[in-house]
């Protein structure tokens, strides 16, 4: 699916939530036989967060959604639409977004989970401005939380090397500012689905299972063609965009598209150093951080780019709408 209009919906304000518990590659060298040395060459990741036991998807998503609300200036009860992009809820029901819009008090919000891996925050965005586009809801709080820690098998070194824990979130407005072009990909190809699966009720075993070369080969691919997808169809080019919001999968990934895209280097975010891979979360934890230091700046463009399990993708373009970090216009 692909497509661009003109819209006034943009994002409003960010938020996001980390667990404490810090581990490093030199903890996990300690458990499985790889090294800090090596993980940081192949993947750029030299720590991440991991959740405590008694913390879930639903935890770190109402922190991160309250903070978003909090810096938003709307009332929870402003918000209609409440989506938590995750592939690791607490529940298979009640969805997470449900718990979350209970504890950030957003009770006249529809609320549901969205399941599409590391690409699941794009695709909720993508849901969420359809609806706002489309008047049914004026704003919309959504959410990329996920802890896969929890199904990870902490003795296979090709993947517990990979994935932190953590949330983001955003709140989206109609009317949020001037009209400008809103784009959007989106793609799925099931028959990758056997290079990256978490198995729910079906029998096999409950860990994380991933055919690291094959998936590094597809998000490089995908990284690219997506970026040039939905820029394309916006009338732009990829070094337009103001920021560019890459999933935090790899740093090799993320270098490979920056040259083939002949964008610059400080256009796109990047700090999985410190988180590595939180799937959902990956991106609205990148935004966030670019936000509170200020780089991010009303009526700038920001492009959102997720790739994962699936095999799924999908890029939103849109404005950033909101205020900077000292509460006035950025
Ligand atoms: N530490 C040390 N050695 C490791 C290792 C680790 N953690 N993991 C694999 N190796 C070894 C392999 O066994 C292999 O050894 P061999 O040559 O003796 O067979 C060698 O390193 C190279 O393995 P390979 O799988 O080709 O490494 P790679 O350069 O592709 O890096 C990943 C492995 C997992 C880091 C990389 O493929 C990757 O990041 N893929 C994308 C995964 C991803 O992003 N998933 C989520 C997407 S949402």
């Amino acid at each position: 699916m692909i497509g661009a209009l003109r819209s006034t919906v943009g994002v409003v304000s960010v938020g996001a939530a980390l667990p404490e518990r810090v581990v490093s590659n030199e903890e996990i060298s300690r458990r499985v036989d790889t090294s800090d040395a090596w993980i940081v060459e192949r993947t750029g990741i030299h720590e991440r967060r991991v959740a405590a036991d008694d913390e879930f998807v639903a935890d770190l998503g109402a922190r991160a959604a309250e903070q978003a609300l909090d810096r938003s200036g709307l009332a929870p009860a402003d918000i209609d639409l409440v989506v938590c992009a995750t592939t690791s809820p607490d529940n298979f029901f009640p969805a997470a977004a449900v718990t979350i819009a209970e504890r950030v008090g957003c009770h006249s919000a529809g609320a549901y989970d969205l399941a599409a891996a590391c690409s699941g925050f794009s695709y909720a965005v993508a849901q969420a401005v359809s609806q706002l586009q489309s008047g049914l809801a004026q704003h919309a709080l959504v959410v990329g939380s996920d802890t896969l820690t929890k199904v990870i098998d902490p003795d296979d070194r090709g993947t517990c090397i990979l994935f932190g824990d953590g949330a983001g979130a955003v709140v989206l407005a109609a009317g949020a500012g001037p009209e400008t072009t809103v784009g959007v990909e989106l793609g799925a190809d099931g028959s990758g689905a056997e290079h990256l699966f978490v198995r729910a009720l079906a029998p096999g075993g409950k860990f994380m299972e991933m055919n690291g070369r094959e998936v590094f080969k597809f998000g490089a691919r995908v990284m690219v063609d997506s970026i040039e997808r939905v820029t394309r169809a916006c009338g732009l080019a990829p070094a337009d965009v103001d920021w560019i919001v890459p999933h935090q999968a790899n740093r090799r990934i993320i270098d490979h598209a920056v040259k083939k895209l002949g964008v610059e280097p400080d256009r796109v975010l990047m700090n999985l150093d410190r988180y590595a891979n939180t799937s959902a979360g990956s991106i609205p934890i990148a935004l966030e951080e670019a936000w509170a230091d200020g780089r991010v700046q009303r009526g700038q463009s920001v492009l959102m780019i997720g790739f994962g399990g699936g095999l799924t993708w999908g890029s939103c373009l849109l404005p950033w709408a909101g205020n900077g970090p000292d509460g006035g216009p950025a």
